[in-house]
Order: C-alpha cells, then structure tokens, then sequence
C-alpha cells in the first residue's frame, strides 16, 4: 500500500486507537514500562470477592493473563484498536475471556460488572512529581469524558470499583528496550490535552511512530468528574498503584 494511501486510512480511523504501536507494545512493557505481578498482587486485595470484571482498553491482554494465572476471574475486555486483539487472543486463548473489538463508550448497557478496571487503558491517572494526580481519558473533549464515566456507572453493579492504574509522570524520555530497538516518548500540553508520542528505531531508522491525544484533568477536576456522575472516590489503594471509585 502506498504511503498516501496507508496515512489515509490511518486518519479514518480513531486517532487514539494503537495501530503503529501496537507491534512493539509487549516490547515496551515488558522492558518495566508497568509491574503487572505487582498489579495483580494489589488487585487481588482490592476485589475482595468481585470476580466478574470488565477491562477498558484490555490491549495485548498482558494484565488479564496475569490475572487469570492466579485466580478464575470472569473477564470481558475491550478494546477499540483491532492490532492490539489480535494479540490479545492469541496470548488468551487458552483462557475462558470474552475480549470485543468496540469503543467503550458504544458498550450495550444490558448487563453489569462487579469491578471495572483501567489499567493505562481508556482513562489513566498520573501522579505528577509525587504531589498531584492527573487523569488523561482517550476522549475528544471534558464532555464527551463525563459521558465515559456515565456509561462505565451504569455498567457497574451498586457497590461495584472502578479501579484505575496510577502512572509515573509523562515526561520525555529515551531508552533502550532490546538489544537493538530504542524507544522514545515525547509530551507535549497545549490547552486541555496531552500529546504524547511513542517512536521505536534502531540506529538506522525510525521502525514506528505514532501519537495519541488525551484529554488531562487536574486532581479536583478528576474528582469532581467522578462525583458528578454518581462515582464515590474511595482513593489511592495501600499499594500507591490504583485510583479506587465506587458506585
Ligand atoms: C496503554 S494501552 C493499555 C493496555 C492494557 N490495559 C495494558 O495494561 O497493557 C491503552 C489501550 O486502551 C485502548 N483504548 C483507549 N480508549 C479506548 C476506548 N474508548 N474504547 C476501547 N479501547 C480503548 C487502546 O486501544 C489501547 O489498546
């Protein structure tokens, strides 16, 4: 496919959806960009008996495998970026999960979850220099992240978590991630979003890159925006790794 051809139906699609990254996305991870033993270890304390669950923004399936070793959870996940299932299933599939090729934001209301779980998927929090928590949700604007929220309420049931992964701070950065491939993150804010770019090269060449926009919300606005639509904030777990609300 020729290069014009390829930039054009890459804008058809979602912006945020994780197309270029997604080949060298378990690279990444697993070169310590998340601890997901250690998320499933604080995970475990914090669902208590809650088994039925539902994954926002699932990705390569790296959390739920990890989750699934260690206990017989009852997993939906969900992602709206078709590169990143296919991973997902295959690493899965093994494994009693239902994983959806769907935005969130379009989840059919007609069923409920006990927890609901983002970790670095559709909505993320930051904790900006150990003082302040960010949020960043993959929204088009505040608006359109408040009527995420209402969707991810109505699908909990009453007393279920919205548990959400807590990040280091976005900052520039480079290192190497394998023997021969660097990785790059560039952020830039202007105005109510955070730009953040991912590039993969080796010495010759950049091998992928791509960007994501995301809406950013400061620590009261995150809380008032839970608030608004019915959330309880529980707050920051013991393990300092998630961001707990109620319904
Ligand atoms: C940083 S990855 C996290 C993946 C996985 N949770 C993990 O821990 O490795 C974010 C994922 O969220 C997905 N995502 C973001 N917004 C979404 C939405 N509105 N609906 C479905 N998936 C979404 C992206 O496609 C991407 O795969």
């Amino acid at each position: 496919m020729s290069n014009i051809a390829q930039s054009s139906l890459i804008t058809a699609r979602n912006q945020n959806e994780y197309i270029e990254l997604a080949q060298f996305y378990d690279l990444l991870m697993e070169a310590g960009y998340y601890d997901y033993q250690a998320f499933v270890n604080s995970l475990a304390l914090l669902l208590e008996t809650r088994t039925k669950i539902l994954d926002v923004g699932v990705g390569t399936g790296l959390l739920t495998e990890q989750m699934l070793q260690v206990q017989d959870y009852e997993i939906t996940g969900v992602d709206f970026s078709e590169e990143m299932l296919v991973k997902a299933r295959r690493r899965l599939s093994d494994y009693n999960v239902k994983l959806l090729n769907l935005d969130i934001r379009d989840y059919p209301e007609n069923e409920s979850f006990q927890s609901i779980i983002s970790s670095g998927g559709a909505i993320c929090i930051s904790h900006q220099d150990n003082q302040q928590y960010r949020l960043y949700s993959y929204c088009d604007d505040k608006l359109d992240h408040l009527s995420l929220l209402r969707k991810l309420y109505n699908l909990l049931e009453d007393d279920g978590l919205l548990i959400i992964s807590i990040q280091g701070e976005h900052k520039n950065y480079s290192k190497a991630i394998s023997e021969d491939i660097t990785y790059s993150q560039e952020i830039n804010y202007s105005g109510d979003y955070m730009t953040k770019w991912y590039t993969f090269s080796n010495e010759e060449k950049i091998l992928s890159r791509q960007s994501v926009k995301l809406v950013v919300f400061d620590e009261i606005e995150m809380i008032n925006s839970f608030t608004e639509v019915g959330f309880k904030s529980l707050g920051v777990d013991t393990s300092n790794k998630f961001y707990v609300f109620q319904r």
